[in-house]
């Protein structure tokens, strides 16, 4: 099998990567001249663990190219995937199809023999359709197919994701696209994995109603956590009691100061918009997002009350920037709401992410980067940990307690044991949790 995969971003990187891997020839086409000369270099332009490996191996090997020219890529090609960019559109937080009718143009320009045009970026309901209508308004003779082949990966552990999925959704608009998405898919096959195979509108729908699902579940523990701190309940025994039910899951159920990221606040906004256009609102989903917003708006506050309510002249030391650990992503992360609510405070933030400075300098202006963990908290009157990176988990408390100022910690992930804190002399915030833990 041949295909095309036309961007090389967090999805469309690992998934050409992944397929190549399943024996598939891939050519991954990028309209960022930048990011394909790196990666004929060799070099990897995003953080996600093992894909380095992972993409020599088949360089190597001869599956896995990398091209500007989608011509090229397209020659020969059983299906050409679309894996653009769906942010939202300004104003109205519709998502932005602009990148997706774009490369349906240029998909139309380079049609010379059957091809599975496969959608795998987030799109809402309707945009197959469209894609398809673009591809024969403007090359009437095209002989092809459209397919939707939404994905699921999770930035950080990607290619894990990927090479066993818990399920693959395929919406195909004939049998013959079908079966070329089956070839494509066989390895999976092989292992088992459930697919589910359906119409395109479908398998546009089902990607947001998982991603709005979930977002739901993270806001309503998130809303349980701030219940427990009024009554005097530990979040996590909550959850962990509610999660051990099957029809409930123990997945999602950790609180924190909102969901971020580059999929879920885009996608519950899109959903919202899609849903309210057909006339049968997401109440629930409204709800979400509205919570969200204010969650991630209030975290500042939190950090204020634990600097005795005033940050005016305060140096807050800031452990992880990235809206999630293993990452180099900064879309949408929470820092990105709490960092200028402590500047606007009046504090100076010190900060230190293993991977996501060097987008983040952009995003945070006035923020005085340092070189490790340490290095943030020197001289600052808090810690406040917003990403649970694994190396701020097992930090020299002692250690952090000499450099600090006053010994203050708000933990926005929870990774520290109240009691634990408190037996190092620490005055400790988290999430959900009473300070001294009662019948433990
Ligand atoms: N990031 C995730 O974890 C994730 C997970 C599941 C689904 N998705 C969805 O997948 C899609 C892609 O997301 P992403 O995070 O990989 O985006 P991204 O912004 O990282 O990458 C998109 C890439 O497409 C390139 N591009 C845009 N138009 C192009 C064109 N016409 N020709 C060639 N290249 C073009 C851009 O230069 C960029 O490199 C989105 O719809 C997103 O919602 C993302």
């Amino acid at each position: 099998m041949r295909i095309a995969m036309i961007g090389t971003g967090y999805v469309g990187l690992v998934s050409g990567a992944c397929f190549s891997e399943f024996g598939v020839h891939v050519t991954c086409v990028d309209k960022d001249a930048g990011k394909i000369e790196r990666l004929k270099r060799g070099e990897i332009p995003i953080y996600e663990p093992g894909l380095d490996d992972l993409v020599a191996r088949n360089v190597a090997a001869g599956r896995l190219s990398f091209t500007l020219d989608l011509k090229e890529a397209m020659a020969g090609a059983d299906a050409v995937f679309i894996a653009v960019g769906t942010p939202t559109r300004r104003g109205d937080g519709h998502a932005d199809l602009s990148y997706v009718y774009a490369a349906a143009e240029e998909i139309a320009a380079h049609l010379d023999h059957y091809t599975v045009v496969v959608n795998k970026s987030t799109v809402p309901v309707g945009t197959g359709r469209e894609v398809e209508a673009i591809i024969r308004r403007s090359n009437p003779n095209a002989d092809f197919d459209v397919a939707s082949n939404p994905e699921f990966l999770r930035e950080g552990s990607a290619i894990g994701d990927f090479m066993r999925p818990d399920r693959v959704v395929i919406g195909a608009s004939s049998e013959r696209a079908a079966d070329v998405m089956r070839r494509i898919y066989r390895p999976l096959y092989l292992i088992e994995t459930p697919i589910v195979l359906t119409s395109l509108e479908t398998a546009e729908l089902t990607k947001y109603a998982a991603n709005t699902f979930l977002a739901t579940k993270i806001t309503f523990i998130n809303e349980i956590a701030d219940l427990c701190e009024k009554v005097g309940a530990n979040v996590h025994d909550v959850a962990r009691g509610i999660g051990l039910d099957g029809r409930i899951g123990k997945k999602f159920l950790h609180p924190g100061p909102g969901y971020g990221g580059s999929c879920f606040p885009k996608d519950t906004l899109a959903l919202v918009r899609t849903a309210q256009q057909a006339g049968s609102p997401l109440r629930i989903v409204e709800t979400v997002v509205e919570i969200n917003d204010a969650r991630k708006k209030r975290m500042a506050e939190r950090i204020v009350a634990a600097c005795d309510g005033s940050l005016a002249g305060k140096t807050v030391g800031v452990l992880g920037v990235t809206f999630k650990p293993n990452t180099d992503d900064m879309r949408d992360a929470p820092s990105l709401d709490i960092v200028p609510a402590l500047q606007a405070a009046g504090a100076t933030v010190r900060a230190f992410d293993p991977a996501g400075m060097h987008e983040a300098e952009r995003l945070l202006p006035g923020v005085e980067w340092t070189k490790d963990a340490y290095g943030a908290l020197e001289g600052a009157d808090c810690v406040a940990i917003l990403t649970e990176w694994n190396e701020f988990r097992a930090l020299d408390l002692k250690r952090v307690k000499a450099l600090l100022k006053r010994p203050v910690m708000v933990d926005l992930r929870n990774i520290y044991n109240p009691g634990d804190m408190a037996a190092a002399g620490f005055a400790y915030s988290s999430i959900g949790r009473p300070a001294e833990p009662k019948n433990v």
